[in-house]
């Protein structure tokens, strides 16, 4: 298949053309993998899982992922992981617990490309280790989508596990790579993936990393991945969800003075940050009805341990980015 898209390639907006799209691919791949193995670094984003649902479709076990839980997941996402995949779909699937060995490499270290940059290397390091222990594999899929090869908008570095070194080189299978991410997720739905994964907001490769600012600390990063699933619980219940592109905590470095129960506490804030946009540019913020913010303030400082104050960031980007780092 080439890196082009076909000006004349219908765009996939309906179940039927999904449908025919599948069989499309299931064909393509058995083609091209025959009775060869597949290995595939399945995040739980919407595109390696749409990919991972399809290879699971076109040769079973065969295919072989790998989830490596780094410790900067959202909460609930490697269960889900193990639950959709596993457990529904009866994939081949490897759960690597690397978090230990995420937070230590990321110990005392503040600088946010340093962050970046050990995160990705540990990655490749976990997910080499994995390969080298499966016999026979022939094949690397990745979810590769057409925005990516185009090169526009925000660079996306979490499925390309490029950079394995030369001796565990595959051959590519990457069969959503002509499809903008609305048609992945067309093709998602299709495949029966829960709506949870399918419309997923966009989560940086890095995950909560680039949320909680400075160094890494285990509770703060508790705190975050706590205040993180408040808020999405809330904007849920608020009928929000799928409706704002990304909403998300941050947890920042410092700690004020409050007062709990009557008592001078000294914790640290949580940050709200809700924007929209098209292309990840610019983004304009989410205004948050008033009543909305309360309750989730009021949910944050009384559920989540070592936070004592919610603030809500009404930057739009420019000048801000999206993510705080
Ligand atoms: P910024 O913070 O630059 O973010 O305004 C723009 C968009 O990119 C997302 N982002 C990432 N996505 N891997 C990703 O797949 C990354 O490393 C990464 N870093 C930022 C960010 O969440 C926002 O949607």
């Amino acid at each position: 298949m080439s890196n082009k898209r076909p000006d004349d390639m219908i765009r996939i907006t309906t179940p039927e053309l999904a449908e025919a799209f599948i069989e499309e691919q299931i064909a393509a791949i058995r083609e091209q993998v025959k009775d060869g193995k597949v290995l595939l670094a399945l995040s739980g984003g919407v595109d390696s899982s749409v990919v991972a649902a399809l290879l699971i479709r076109a040769i079973g076990e065969r295919l072989v992922c790998v989830h490596v839980n780094h410790g900067l997941l959202r909460k609930g996402e490697p269960e889900q992981v193990i639950e959709v995949f596993r457990n529904q779909l009866g994939a081949n699937l490897v759960y690597v617990d690397a978090v230990d060995r995420f937070l230590d490499k990321l110990a005392g270290v503040a600088e946010p490309e340093k962050k970046r940059k050990i995160i990705g290397a540990e990655f490749i390091r976990v997910f080499e280790e994995e390969a080298r222990k499966l016999d026979g594999i022939g094949f690397l899929a990745q979810g590769t989508i057409y925005p990516d090869i185009l090169e526009s908008g925000p660079v996306k570095a979490h499925h390309n596990v490029g950079g394995l070194p030369d001796d565990l080189q595959f051959e590519l299978v990457e069969p959503v790579k002509l499809l903008f991410k609305d048609e992945v997720r067309v093709v998602g739905k299709a495949l029966g993936l829960p709506d949870s994964m399918v419309y997923r907001q966009p989560f940086p490769g890095p995950g909560l990393g680039v949320r909680c600012t400075g160094a890494i600390t285990c509770d703060r990063l508790e705190a975050l991945r706590e205040a993180d699933a408040i808020l999405r619980e809330e904007f849920a219940a608020a009928g929000l969800a799928g409706k704002v592109w990304q909403y998300f905590t941050i947890i920042p470095d410092f700690k004020t003075v409050g007062v709990k129960e009557g008592l001078r506490s000294f914790e640290w804030p949580v940050v709200i940050r809700a924007v929209n946009t098209r292309d990840a540019m610019t983004a304009e913020i989410e205004q948050i009805p008033y009543p909305l913010l309360a309750r989730i303030t009021g949910r944050i400082t009384k559920e989540v341990r070592g936070v004592n104050r919610v603030l809500y960031d009404v930057t739009p980007k420019p000048t801000g980015t999206i993510e705080w780092e």
